[in-house]
C-alpha cells in the first residue's frame, strides 16, 4: 500500500504538521487539510491494519484535533472521506433492510483431513480434471465474528450491511464507518472498478475483549460472553460514538461483486482469488495476510490447516477453523454454487471448544474490597485440550439470569486464552433433583451480613477487617502491578498470615529476616532476597502505593493521575470532589471512594505507620507528569531490553527510554523497533536477528541516543 519512500515522506510530514497552531487562510487550510487526511489515513493504516504504529497516540490525537480545528474554521473542508467523519452524531434509529448485490452464502463444513481430500477429489470431478491433477488453493483463517458486506461506489464507502438472511442484510453504514480498518475512501477507480461489494468479518482482539470485560466487571456491568458476541453486538449498537470504544476491526476476505462505470463485470479481470485479496490489501483494507497461504495442492492445505489448529490460541483473534478456496477464478466458475454455499470453498472446522459437565457445588470467594464471587465446581471436563473444574459464575445476577442450578449439566466454553465460562444449563437434561442456588446472605468467612450497593452487580462483605479481605488486600499490595515486591506472592502472604505475622499492610514492612529464614522450605538466601525486595519496594513512586491500597474503583491509570497532582499522599485528605473531577479521566465515583478512604482515621494511621516504617509517601520524579515532545529522541518507537545491563538497572533503563518518548514492550515481534542488548543476551537477540526488522543496539549506544 505504501512504499518506504512514501512512508518516510508521510512520517516527516506528520512531524511538520504537528507544529501548526495558528489559523491559516482558507487556501492554506485546504492544502493543510489534504495533507492531514493523507497522514491520518496513513497512521490509521499503520495502527489498525499493520498493528504497528509509528507515532504515539498523543501525536495521532494532536493531528486529528488540528484537522477538526481546520474544519471548524472552514466547514467547507468537511467531506465524507475526512477522518473526522468516522463517528456521526446521529443515533442510528434502526437498521433498515437492504438487498445484497449478490447473496451472501454460507460455507460447507469439514471436520477432518479426509474431508479435505474428498473435497479436492470433488473439485477435480467438477472441473473435469484428472485425479492426479494439482489444484491451487488459498487458505485463510475462518474468523469467528459477525459477517459484513461493504459497498464502495466511486471510491467512497457507500453502504455497509450485516449478513442478515443472506439475501437481505441490515444496513449499518454509520457503525462501519467508526472502524479505522474500514477505509472511507479506496482507489478502486484506478482498477477500473466503479462499484464493488466486499465480504468480511468484524472481530475484536482477544486481549481487548479480556480488558473490556475486566473494566466492565469493575464497573459492575454485565459481562460479554465471548469476543464473537461482543463484535456482533457491537455492530448493532445504536450509538456510533459508544461503538467507537469497542475496538472492532474488519477483515475482508472476498470480492463479491465488481463492475466498471458501465456496469460491466470486472471480477473477471482477476485470474485468482489471491490476486483479488492482495489488491484489497494494496488499497488499505485489512486482509488475512499472515494467516493466508497459497497452497500448491491439497497436501499443503492439510498441513497448513493442521499448523493453524496447533497455534490458534496464540493468534490475536478468535478463529474457529480455516477456509479453503479454489484459487483460480476460472475453476471457481466451473464449480458453481448450491443455494447454500459455493462448491469451490469449504470450511475446515477446528475441534470444538465446548464441553458439558455437571455442576457439583458452588464456592464463594471474598475479594479485596469484599466482593463475593461465586465459583462453580465442576466434574473435570477437557475442553480443547485443557481440563476445567472451576469456573467463575461472576455474581448473583449471572446465576439467576441463566437459571443455573446445582446438579445441572452445563455447557462450558473455552474461547482461546479467554477464561472458560458457562454458556447455559442444559435444562432438557434435568431430572427434578436440581436445586436452585441460594446466594449467601452472610459473608462466608466472617459472617457479616452482605450488602449490595445501588448499581453494583456484586454482593459485598462490608467488614473491612474480614480476614479474607485483609489477605486479598495484601496479595494485591505485593503484586507486580502494585508495590511489585519481587518473589512475594499469594502463597507467602497466606503462609505468613497463618504464622500470625501479617495482620495489616504495615506488618509487611515489619517482617524480620530471622522469622523467614527459620521457616521450613526457606533458607538464608531466599529470606535475604525477600528482605531486599521489600526494602526496594519502600522507595516506590506513590502511584504504586496508591494503587496498592485496594481503594474501590481506583485503578492503575487514575492512581498515576492522582500521584501526578500531590506532593505527599496525605495531601489527598484535603481533596474535594472537584479536585478529582477537574482531572481529565477521573470521575465522581472514584472521587467518592478515594475521599471515603482518606476520611477514615484508621486508613490515615495506616499510612502514617507505613511512612514511619520507611515506605515512601512523597511524590517522586517518576510520579511527575511527563511531556514528551514529538522530537524526543525515541518518539513513537517501541523498545525492549535484554541481557544484563552494566550501567543501569532494567527498570531505570525502561524509564529513561519512556522519558525519551519510547514505549517498552515485552516480546520480540514485528512491532518491535529497537532491541538494546546487554551482556549474555540469549534467545531474544537471536529472534530479533532472525526477524531482520529490529534495530539492535548496545547499552552505550542507547545512552548516547537518549542523551542526545
Ligand atoms: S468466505 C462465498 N472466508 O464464515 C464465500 N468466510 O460459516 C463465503 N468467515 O458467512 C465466505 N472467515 O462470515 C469466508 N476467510 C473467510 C472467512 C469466512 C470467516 C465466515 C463468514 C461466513 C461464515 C460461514
Amino acid at each position: 500500500m505504501y512504499n518506504t519512500d512514501t512512508q518516510r515522506q508521510l512520517f516527516d510530514l506528520s512531524k511538520q504538521l504537528l507544529k501548526a497552531t495558528e489559523q491559516p487562510s482558507a487556501t492554506e487550510a485546504k492544502a493543510e487539510s489534504e495533507q492531514l487526511h493523507a497522514v491520518l489515513i496513513y497512521h490509521e493504516w499503520r495502527y489498525s491494519i499493520k498493528n504497528d504504529p509509528v507515532i504515539s497516540d498523543f501525536e495521532y490525537d494532536s493531528l486529528y484535533k488540528r484537522l477538526e480545528a481546520l474544519e471548524q474554521w472552514y466547514p467547507d473542508l468537511i467531506g465524507p472521506e475526512s477522518p473526522t467523519q468516522r463517528v456521526s452524531n446521529d443515533l442510528t434509529e434502526d437498521f433498515p433492510s437492504v438487498e445484497h448485490l449478490v447473496p451472501m452464502l454460507s460455507l460447507a463444513n469439514s471436520y477432518n483431513e479426509e474431508d479435505l481430500v474428498d473435497f479436492d477429489t470433488q473439485i477435480k470431478k467438477l472441473c473435469s480434471l484428472d485425479a492426479d491433477a494439482k489444484i491451487e488453493y488459498t487458505v485463510e483463517p475462518k474468523y469467528d465474528g459477525g459477517s459484513i458486506a461493504l459497498v464502495y461506489e466511486k471510491d467512497l464507502l457507500a453502504r455497509a450491511a450485516t449478513r442478515g438472511n443472506g439475501a437481505l442484510g441490515e444496513e449499518m453504514t454509520n457503525n462501519a464507518r467508526t472502524m479505522k480498518s474500514v477505509p472511507l475512501k479506496a482507489d478502486f477507480s484506478k482498477k477500473n472498478i466503479a462499484k464493488v461489494e466486499l465480504r468480511g468479518e468484524v472481530v475484536i482482539r482477544k486481549d481487548h475483549f479480556v480488558k473490556m470485560n475486566k473494566e466492565r466487571e469493575k464497573e459492575g456491568l454485565s459481562l460479554f460472553a465471548n469476543p464473537r458476541n461482543t463484535a456482533t453486538g457491537g455492530l448493532r449498537m445504536k450509538d456510533p460514538k459508544e461503538l467507537a470504544n469497542r475496538g472492532l476491526e474488519a477483515f475482508v476476505y472476498q470480492l463479491g461483486y465488481a463492475v466498471d462505470q458501465n456496469g460491466i463485470d470486472q471480477l473477471s479481470s482477476f485470474d485468482t482469488h489471491f490476486e483479488g485479496i492482495e489488491m484489497l490489501g494494496q488499497l488499505g483494507f485489512k486482509i488475512p495476510d499472515k494467516g493466508m497461504k497459497l497452497c500448491k495442492n491439497i497436501n499443503e492445505v492439510v498441513a497448513f490447516c493442521r499448523e493453524w489448529e496447533g497455534k490458534r490460541d496464540n493468534y490475536q483473534y478468535e478463529i474457529d477453523g480455516m477456509v479453503v478456496k479454489v484459487n483460480s477464478l476460472a475453476l471457481q466458475d466451473k464449480c458453481g454454487y448450491t443455494s447454500h454455499h459455493p462448491r469451490w470453498a469449504i470450511a475446515y472446522k477446528f475441534k470444538a471448544k465446548q464441553g458439558t459437565s455437571k455442576l457439583l457445588s458452588v464456592e464463594y470467594q471474598v475479594g479485596k474490597i469484599g466482593s463475593v464471587t461465586p465459583v462453580a465446581k465442576l466434574e473435570p471436563v477437557t475442553v480443547a485440550g485443557v481440563s476445567i473444574s472451576s469456573v467463575s459464575l461472576h455474581n448473583a445476577d449471572f446465576i439467576q439470569g441463566k437459571d443455573i442450578r446445582l446438579g445441572d449439566t452445563v455447557l462450558v466454553e473455552r474461547a482461546g486464552d479467554v477464561i472458560p465460562y458457562i454458556v447455559k444449563p442444559l435444562d432438557e437434561l434435568r431430572n427434578g433433583s436440581e436445586q436452585v442456588i441460594e446466594f449467601p446472605k452472610n459473608c462466608p468467612v466472617c459472617e457479616t451480613p452482605l450488602i449490595r450497593e445501588e448499581g453494583e452487580a456484586a454482593w459485598r462483605c462490608p467488614n473491612h477487617n474480614c480476614s479474607a479481605q485483609v489477605i486479598q488486600r495484601m496479595i494485591h499490595h505485593v503484586s507486580k502491578d502494585a508495590m511489585d515486591i519481587d518473589g512475594f506472592g499469594k502463597s507467602y502472604v497466606e503462609r505468613f498470615h497463618e504464622e500470625g505475622w501479617l495482620n495489616t499492610l504495615a506488618d509487611l514492612y515489619r517482617l524480620k529476616y530471622d522469622y523467614i529464614a527459620g521457616l521450613e522450605g526457606f533458607g538464608d538466601k531466599s529470606a535475604a532476597n525477600l528482605m531486599e525486595a521489600i526494602k526496594t519496594a519502600k522507595a516506590n513512586p506513590i502511584s504504586r502505593l496508591l494503587f496498592s491500597l485496594s481503594i474501590h474503583h481506583l485503578g492503575k491509570k487514575v492512581s498515576k493521575l492522582l500521584a501526578a497532582e500531590v506532593k505527599h499522599v496525605l495531601d489527598l485528605q484535603k481533596w474535594e470532589v472537584e479536585d478529582f473531577t477537574n482531572i481529565k479521566d477521573v470521575g465522581p465515583k472514584v472521587a467518592e471512594n478515594v475521599m471515603a478512604f482518606f476520611q477514615n482515621p484508621e486508613n490515615i494511621s495506616l499510612l502514617e505507620e507505613l511512612e514511619a516504617l520507611g515506605v515512601n509517601l512523597q511524590q517522586t520524579e517518576e510520579d511527575q507528569p511527563r511531556q514528551i515532545s514529538a522530537d524526543a529522541p525515541l518518539a513513537g518507537k517501541t523498545i525492549l531490553f535484554t541481557g544484563s545491563l552494566q550501567k543501569m538497572g532494567r527498570k531505570e533503563a525502561q524509564e529513561k527510554a519512556e522519558r525519551a518518548g519510547a514505549r517498552n514492550i515485552s516480546a520480540i515481534s514485528s512491532k518491535l523497533n529497537i532491541l538494546v542488548v546487554g551482556e549474555k543476551a540469549g534467545s531474544k537477540l537471536r529472534k530479533a536477528e532472525a526477524l531482520g526488522t529490529v534495530e539492535i543496539i548496545t547499552e552505550d549506544e542507547f545512552i548516547r541516543i537518549i542523551e542526545n
